[in-house]
């Protein structure tokens, strides 16, 4: 037998994981991503001792804060959190340092280069960097560039930088900033994050789907026979008005989220498990990928806003109410849309999409439905026959659920649909990582395998394309309707899925 020592692959693969001494600089680091999920995440990593000792997050912003500010406000924003854990934070908040920096002012970026050198020196981080850049979208481009002038980016083995979405606004302003970071950057030094891909239960979609040999014989449309994709929210537009009005749910779910379920539930099996061979995958079934009528898009979507709705002891404000939004606001708090693939194994099987804010229930799922039994032997005892469902729950409640027919109970021979369910906490009993915290160490360690790449975010703009130019040229064409805050959307979603025969699951 070979033992865990002497096996040179098991070896291999343990080192590779192995997060090199580094400095992760978070520009945007008074932000509230930084806060609210880069700094947790960064924490959670130091509490499973996955960061190496020689590490230094160094936070920039425009602020004048020292680092004992920084480490203050971190340690404010995560009361909660170190509440249990105040000897881990004390030892964690001695890696933070702040550098105040406006990534417009190329003489600030010379002044942050130097504090990089310092601390390389002080914490021995060998010029390991990887910067992220929780900025404003509109200043990634020249975020990128600001850091190549300095130098910053020069050595594509010690230099990375992590891109928050959105990457760009539509296709063609996707393409240009592409064309930007590349003139800056390596590919292998990009990374645009999508924290879906993080997601354990997103993961497992391709675990699931390539190494079974049960799915993946049934896995095409002869036998499946649509698909529904659902990132459901309870939560309205919250404090982001300043950005949601200028994105909607297209741009802000659409287009990454849900776009990269489809592709990881659609793509073909990667000739090995490597970065790249995954996204070539990725890419392809994104290229093949269009809405259900091009020429007529607002045949096949709906957009929808969350009007007033609630109870009245927890009442919901409508949209249009909410702090910072514009009163006459046409931006969509609700998209659901029909697709197809074009491509051997998915051709003629609808794509449906939706997602929505201030819906019943926080959900995220896959849902593939089945081709019905070709003769019907047993009358179905609720009436009529169910299709076979697999549902792959992304969250809450992560797992996967199998809808089959057994016998009804008693003396006739009906059929009856059960569910067969595996869940992620009972399974495993232990609670899933923040798709922040897989990302973040993924990034540190040069593995871009669950980032996206540069012809993928391409593809998944360019299939939005029709979409978005109908918004803009012609919004008339496709108004946002109006849905009750706390219910399932507007009555025309409902009516895409009627008219091809079907419903939407209602979990
Ligand atoms: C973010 C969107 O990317 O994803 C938010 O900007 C949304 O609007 C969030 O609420 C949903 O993420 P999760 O992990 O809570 O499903």
């Amino acid at each position: 037998m070979t033992s865990t020592l002497t096996n040179p692959l098991r070896v291999g693969l343990r080192q590779e994981r192995v997060i090199s001494p580094q400095c992760l600089v978070i520009f945007g680091a008074s932000g509230d991503l930084t806060h609210r999920k880069l700094v947790p995440a960064l924490f959670e990593l130091f509490r499973q001792r996955r960061l190496p000792s020689e590490f230094v997050i160094l936070g920039c912003a425009r602020r004048p804060w020292s680092d004992d500010d920084f480490r203050g406000k971190m340690a404010e924003a995560l009361a909660d959190t170190i509440r249990d854990h105040h000897r881990d934070w004390e030892q964690f908040a001695g890696n933070l340092y702040y550098e105040p920096v406006d990534l417009q002012q190329s003489e600030q970026l010379l002044r942050l280069a130097d504090r990089l050198d310092g601390l390389d020196r002080l914490r021995a981080t060998r010029g390991n960097r990887t910067f992220y850049l929780s900025v404003s979208p509109d200043f990634y481009g020249s975020g990128c560039r600001a850091l190549a002038d300095a130098g910053l980016l020069s050595d594509p083995k010690r230099s990375r930088v992590v891109i928050e979405k959105p990457f760009g606004r539509d296709y063609g302003s996707a393409e240009k900033l592409n064309r930007i970071v590349r003139a800056c950057a390596q590919e292998n030094q990009v990374f645009r994050i999508d924290h879906y891909l993080g997601k354990e239960t997103v993961q497992n979609i391709l675990v699931l789907r390539f190494a079974n040999t049960i799915f993946e014989p049934i896995w095409n449309r002869n036998f499946i026979s649509s698909v529904q994709i659902t990132a459901a929210e309870t939560v309205g537009v919250e404090e982001r008005a300043g950005y949601y009005e200028s994105s909607g749910a297209l741009r802000d779910m659409v287009q990454n989220h849900l776009t990269q379920m489809l592709a990881l539930t659609t793509m073909e099996a990667p000739g090995r498990f490597d970065p790249e061979a995954i996204r070539n995958e990725k890419a392809k079934v994104l290229q093949a990928a269009r809405l259900a009528n091009n020429e007529e898009p607002w045949k096949c979507c709906v957009r929808g806003q969350y009007s007033a709705g609630g109870s009245p002891s927890d009442p919901f404000k409508a949209y249009r109410d909410e702090p910072g939004v514009n009163p006459n606001s046409t931006t969509e708090t609700y998209v659901a849309m029909k697709l197809f693939i074009d491509n051997w194994r998915w051709q003629g099987v609808p794509f449906y999409l939706r997602t929505g804010k201030r819906l019943p229930k926080r959900l995220s799922e896959v849902v593939l439905t089945f081709r019905e039994a070709p003769v019907q032997l047993f009358d179905a005892a609720g009436g009529s026959p169910t299709a076979n469902q697999l549902i792959l729950r992304i969250q809450p409640d992560e797992g996967a659920g199998f809808v089959f027919d057994v016998k009804a109970p008693g003396s006739g021979m009906r059929s009856r649909p059960v569910d067969m369910h595996f869940s992620y906490d009972e399974s495993f009993g232990e609670p899933s990582d923040e798709g922040y915290v897989r990302l973040l160490a993924d990034a540190m360690l040069g593995d871009p395998t669950l980032y996206t790449r540069a012809d993928e975010v391409e593809a998944a703009w360019r299939l939005y394309t029709p979409l978005l130019e109908l918004i803009e040229d012609s919004p008339w064409r496709l108004p946002v309707q109006p849905y009750e805050a706390g219910t399932w959307g507007p009555g025309a979603a409902d009516s895409l899925l009627a008219s091809d025969g079907l419903m939407w699951r209602r979990p």
